[in-house]
């Protein structure tokens, strides 16, 4: 099934989109004809949004904004709404990960994870969905992670987060139905400079090198290798679209097998 066009004429905004599976998620919805809007803390957002609309001929809009704060989540959407007219599709993908012992873990560390993955899509659900209730459409896919399933080592804060994300979805979605569908996608490991960034961090703690570490989690593969970007963009477009259109509150996973529920 191609998605091509499905999004043709709709608006969609995802936050992170800098970098990373954002930037994946960003580009997909643009060749599937969406108008987009990335916002992201690092001004390298300006440029993703130059390279992704002369790749792909669409209009997109860039924002700087920190999602922890509640007024740049407010100024997203007005802007957004002002440049396009509406907002039809929000995914909260902007995180980040702190590695730490439990009993080592700073204030800080537990403060930011908490502020940027948990506080940063609440600030945006709550500023998007009165815009797609009064549309009467809309949806929201949250990125949480497979770490929001269970507990994992080095990461409390980080898997704390994400399963408060899954958490946020659920209440969200009952709340917002019938018109407006909240989900959520957990992936595995996906190579992006964040998980580089994991492997040095565990292997400073552990002592480990990285290429012990990395084939201790492809272990836990039974699909064989890590997530690439479009294999989790592409979950987030279905979910997004109206295929999944009775489908709402899901955090579907995106581990290739690592967690099944
Ligand atoms: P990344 O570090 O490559 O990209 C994250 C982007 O979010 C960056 O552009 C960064 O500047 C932006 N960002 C960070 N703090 C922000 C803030 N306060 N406000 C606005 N933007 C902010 O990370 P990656 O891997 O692309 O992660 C994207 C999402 O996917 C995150 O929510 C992460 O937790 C989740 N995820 C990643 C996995 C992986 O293995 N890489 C696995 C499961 C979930």
């Amino acid at each position: 099934m191609s998605l091509e066009g499905d999004f043709a004429g709709q608006t969609a905004l995802v936050t992170g989109a800098a970098r990373g599976l954002g930037r994946g998620i960003a580009r997909a919805f643009l060749e599937a004809g969406a108008n987009l809007v990335v916002c992201d803390i690092n001004d390298a957002v300006e440029a993703t949004a130059a390279e992704l609309g002369s790749e792909t001929g669409g209009e997109v809009l860039a924002l700087r904004a920190d999602v922890s704060s509640a007024a740049d989540a407010a100024r997203v959407i007005d802007a957004t709404k002002e440049r396009f007219g509406s907002l039809d599709h929000l995914v909260n993908n902007a995180g980040i990960a702190r590695v730490a012992r439990f009993v080592d873990t700073p204030d800080e560390d537990w403060d930011r994870t908490i502020a940027v993955n948990l506080t940063g899509v609440f600030n945006f659900m709550r500023a998007a969905l009165p815009t797609m209730i009064a549309q009467r459409r809309g949806s929201v896919v949250n990125i949480a992670s497979q770490a929001g399933k269970r507990g994992g080592e080095l990461a409390a804060p980080y898997c704390a987060s994400k399963a408060g994300v899954i958490s946020l979805t659920q209440s969200a979605a009952l709340e917002v139905a019938p018109d407006v569908r909240v989900n959520c996608v957990c992936p595995g490991f996906i190579n992006t400079e964040l998980q580089e960034d994991e492997y040095d961090a565990v292997s400073a703690i552990t002592g480990e090198d990285r290429e012990q570490i990395k084939a201790g989690w492809m272990a836990a593969m039974p699909l064989g290798r890590f997530q690439e970007v479009e294999d989790v963009a592409k979950v987030v477009l279905f979910l997004a679209s109206d295929a999944a259109g009775q489908t709402t509150g899901e955090a579907l996973n995106v581990s290739g097998g690592m967690v099944m529920d």
